[in-house]
């Protein structure tokens, strides 16, 4: 058995109201009990009533937290507040934050250690853009984007890492099996060699980008895939279902 549970995580970006709920009643009535770990990511809005539905048979997390634990900064979500609504897990990093409100490594690392300091696992999401990846430098990115955002605190269990390639969300493009088995691989060594085996090892591997059920199988079983981050597919329990039943 694997030391790594596998994880199928749904980013609801910015959508749902309380009519949506219901997918999550779906969810927990056809795979509550699934042997993988299930979590939503829904707007900040619903987080306590999904908590609320989610009878703790799915996580609940939240899409970005404050660096800062509190203060006058208007708008913003605290990790603390995320966690006393009952999320377990924090979003950083996702390439629809780093592009539409700049926000760097640097922010993305603090964000991170807020999270841990928090008593949350956080997902912190890196990848290349399509410009990127024709210049060849897809690792390069990589690498410095997991030394720049992952914080030294990491262990198997506060951290996640989620590889979206920014040309693959949201535009029915997915890389190659061997492209995302290349980016993996290389994400775990780079894990191992700043962690150590231990925790190297133990950190789970989700990609993201386009995950559907119909492609979820092949992505699935890519050595170093311990998951996914869905976003389009994650807002009906059927098309997630699909997913998950696939991992
Ligand atoms: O965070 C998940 C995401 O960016 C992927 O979105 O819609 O391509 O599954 P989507």
């Amino acid at each position: 058995m694997s030391e790594r549970r596998k994880l199928a995580a749904g980013n609801w970006k910015m959508n749902g109201t309380g009519a949506d709920l219901s997918e999550i009643d779906a969810l927990v009535s056809g795979h509550g009990d699934a042997g993988c770990e299930v979590l939503i990511c829904p707007p900040a809005t619903l987080i306590t009533r999904m908590v609320a539905r989610a009878d703790g048979k799915i996580a609940v997390g939240g899409q970005d937290c404050h660096p800062a634990a509190s203060g006058a900064h208007t708008g913003d979500i605290s990790a603390a507040m995320l966690k006393d609504a009952g999320a377990s897990f924090v979003i950083t990093g996702h390439s629809e934050r780093r592009a539409d409100h700049g926000e760097t490594d640097e922010i993305v690392r603090a964000k991170t250690e807020a999270g841990w300091a928090a008593g949350l696992t956080v997902i912190v999401c890196i990848g290349e853009t399509l410009d990127e990846r024709e210049a060849s430098n897809t690792l390069g990115i990589i690498d410095g984007q997991l030394a720049g955002s992952v914080p030294d605190a990491a262990t198997g269990h506060n951290l996640v890492i989620a590889y979206e390639p920014v040309w693959a969300i949201g535009t029915g493009k997915v890389p190659s099996t061997d492209q995302i088995g290349e980016v993996h691989d290389h994400i775990r060594t780079r894990l191992e060699q700043r962690f150590g085996a231990g925790v190297g090892r133990t950190v789970r591997l989700l990609y993201g980008g386009s995950v559907k059920p119909g492609n979820a199988a092949d992505i699935f079983a890519v050595p170093n895939v311990d998951g996914a981050l869905v976003g389009g597919a994650s807002l009906k329990a059927d098309d997630f279902g699909g997913i998950i039943s696939a991992l």
